[in-house]
């Protein structure tokens, strides 16, 4: 089966994180985030993927070549973003099927432990023209809204309404018959949730639901971003593409973690990252080279590469880019963000939020 990946959002939220690295493929669990998603398309039966890339759109050709985690690459690019609905049009200029095979389209940014397979099977046994998963959550708001009827059809599409009609959400996975991707007009910008599925459903179209809740989370967010990592450190979503066995941390090559210091929770250690004695690293991302000094506390929290956490300093829920520092006694909470390079001297913040 072939697959289309959607990976050219400039991931705005995940900022300082994604100034020099688009959202996909920031480190996660040791490798690209989208080696977990390639590993789990490749064990659903996907051998061939085209990924649909705008920002940054080099950077995921150098990351993957043209072939991963067993999956044949293929990379198009919008000169424009053309919204999801225009990116999947457009990336199916790379698509080798026919017109009534399935197509599986991924968003890129979610960690989901679905049975792909089964969404695949029940796609065919509908003869949809397409077929969403949907996952319940507690904030549908946030969200794609899709109700769906006793049957499993969709009846509506509500993308980030702020008066949800069901906790049912689109989890970013859908199964397309080839030709009804190619029914989305060409080179232009087309939403495929404001547009192409209620024009869909209106026209009558067989339009799915598969129903599976289970392990799901976009990483579209810090504080996501900090968990979906975490939980594959520690097995809470298996993945064939981490660099070790699940576990309370995981060390990638050259890391440091002295003896007298305390690292779990699920944490990151990076390439030649290193936590010093009497320091503390809980549920955290430390990249490659960062720096953890002499009793400093870091708890859920991104320490970007090359960057110093001083002695004694407290990170908490805390996105430190690239190369910053923070000095020795500050204390830094509720979603923080230092952006990358910014060297805070001692004790210059005590406390703070984004409110
Ligand atoms: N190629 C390309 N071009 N990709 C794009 C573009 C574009 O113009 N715009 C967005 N994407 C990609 C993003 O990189 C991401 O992988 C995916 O499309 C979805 O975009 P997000 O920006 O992450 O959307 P969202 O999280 O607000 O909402 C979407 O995902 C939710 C589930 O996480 C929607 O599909 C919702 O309906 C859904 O519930
Ligand atoms: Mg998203």
């Amino acid at each position: 089966m072939e697959a289309i990946l959607l990976v050219g959002g400039q991931g705005t939220r995940l900022r300082p994180l994604t100034i020099s690295t688009p959202k996909p493929l920031l480190p996660t669990a040791g490798v690209p985030f989208l080696a977990h998603q390639l590993a789990r398309a490749r064990a659903a039966g996907v051998d061939r993927i085209v990924f649909a890339t705008s920002y940054r759109a080099e950077m995921f050709e150098a990351a993957f070549g043209t072939r991963a985690h067993g999956v044949d690459l293929v990379y198009l690019t919008e000169d424009e973003p053309l919204g999801t609905g225009g990116a999947i049009r457009n990336a199916a200029r790379g698509l080798t099927c026919g017109p009534d095979d399935p197509v599986l389209i991924l968003n890129g940014d979610i960690l989901s432990g679905h049975d792909v397979q089964a969404q695949v099977a029940a796609h065919e046994k509908a003869g949809a023209a397409a077929t969403l998963h949907l996952t319940p959550v507690d904030d549908p708001s946030r969200f794609g809204c899709v109700p769906t009827d006793a049957d499993g059809r969709v009846t509506a599409f509500l993308e980030k309404t702020p008066h949800p009609v069901t906790d049912q959400i689109n989890a970013g996975c859908y199964v397309f018959r080839r030709s009804a991707i190619d029914a989305i007009p060409a080179e232009e910008v087309v939403s495929v949730e404001r547009e192409t599925f209620p024009e869909m459903i209106a026209s009558g179209a067989v339009v799915m639901g598969y129903v599976e809740p289970g392990y799901w989370l976009d990483v579209g967010t810090p504080e996501a971003f900090v968990q979906g990592s975490r939980d594959l450190v520690e097995g809470r979503l298996a993945s064939s593409a981490i660099p070790g066995e699940p576990g309370e941390r995981l060390e990638l090559d050259g890391a440091r973690v002295s003896p007298g210091a305390v690292v779990r929770d699920g944490t990151t250690v990076g390439r030649g990252a290193s936590v010093e004695a009497g320091a503390t690293v809980l549920g955290s991302v430390l990249l490659d080279e960062a720096h953890v000094e002499e009793g400093a506390t870091v708890r859920d929290s991104v320490v970007g590469r090359h960057a110093r956490v001083g002695p004694g300093a407290v990170l908490d829920g805390v996105v430190l880019g690239d190369g910053a520092v923070v000095g020795p006694g500050n204390e830094l909470r509720g979603g923080l963000r230092v952006w990358p390079g910014v060297e805070l001297p001692a004790t210059a913040l005590r406390f703070s939020t984004d409110a």
